[in-house]
């Protein structure tokens, strides 16, 4: 059964999922990409600060600007027909004024495609959340792993303070988040926190029982040269294709193979 959406994804339409289908989410980060995934039937896609990670090579997410956010979600957005577009706050973004967050929210509303921000943190969110979506922003939170908190947590690890999970869920619905991603729960805390939440659950490395799932993109396709976590399944091995392609490129070259006469102008 094919449960692809042809309908244009909006916000309304992305919380009533809810108890419907799962939801299903992937990062994007280029106009080729988000396209694709976008002509594949996600419901959403994130334009995640992990392009830290992922696509310029660094550690963690830390260093991302929100110059280099909007310039990767301007080609997301342009290039997607259907999907929810979902701009992620890098680092420490999020923790400013809520005057301030609600000027950084409105330049990735402005950009063509894009519907909402995705803010990663807690309790001190709900100023910023109720201000956001007072002015008409949609608001997607972030709990359970953070990753910009890398450094306080002392890794990527899983989050086991349930009773903290959930109060900051709860609060952040109560200030008008419409969804949130739950990150490295263990699988019986995010099917609480689901059933407790109204708004969707989004989880990645939170089991089977979230309203929905994201993965990041380079993970689900094979892509990552670095190692990937327990969580993220690959769908393919572009990483070796790519490789693979690559090394006949540079072998016909070598031999004289390529260009033929069918790659040629006479
Ligand atoms: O930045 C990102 O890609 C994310 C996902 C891991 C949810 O926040």
């Amino acid at each position: 059964m094919d449960l692809r959406t042809e309908e244009v994804m909006t916000v309304p339409r992305f919380v009533r999922l809810k108890g419907r289908r799962p939801i299903v989410m992937v990062t994007a980060y280029d106009f080729p990409m988000a396209q694709l995934v976008d002509q594949a039937g996600v419901d959403g896609i994130l334009v995640g600060d992990s392009l830290g990670m992922v696509v310029q090579g660094r550690p963690n997410t830390l260093s991302v600007t929100w110059e280099q956010m909007l310039y990767h979600a301007e080609m997301v957005g342009r290039a997607v027909q259907r999907a929810l577009v979902v701009v992620d706050f890098p680092f420490p973004l999020s923790q400013l004024e809520p005057a301030q967050v609600l000027t950084h929210a409105a330049e990735a509303l402005r950009l063509p495609g894009v519907s909402a921000v995705k803010l990663e943190g807690g309790q001190e969110l709900v100023p910023s959340v109720q201000r956001l979506v007072r002015a008409g922003v949609p608001v997607m939170a972030h709990c359970g792993l953070r990753p910009q908190s890398v450094h306080r947590l002392g890794g990527y690890r899983i989050q086991r303070d349930r009773q903290t999970l959930l109060q900051e869920a709860l609060a952040l619905q109560q200030a008008g988040a419409f969804a949130v991603v739950v990150e490295c729960v263990s699988a019986p805390v995010a099917q609480e926190l689901t059933q407790a939440l109204q708004v969707p659950t989004i989880g990645i490395g939170a089991g089977p029982h979230c309203d929905g799932q994201v993965l990041v993109l380079h993970d689900l396709l094979g892509l990552n040269t670095g190692p990937v976590p327990k969580f993220a399944k690959a769908y393919a091995q572009l990483a070796s294709t790519i490789r693979q392609a690559v090394q006949q490129f540079c072998q016909e070259v070598r031999q004289g193979r390529y260009p033929g006469p069918e790659h040629s102008y006479q």
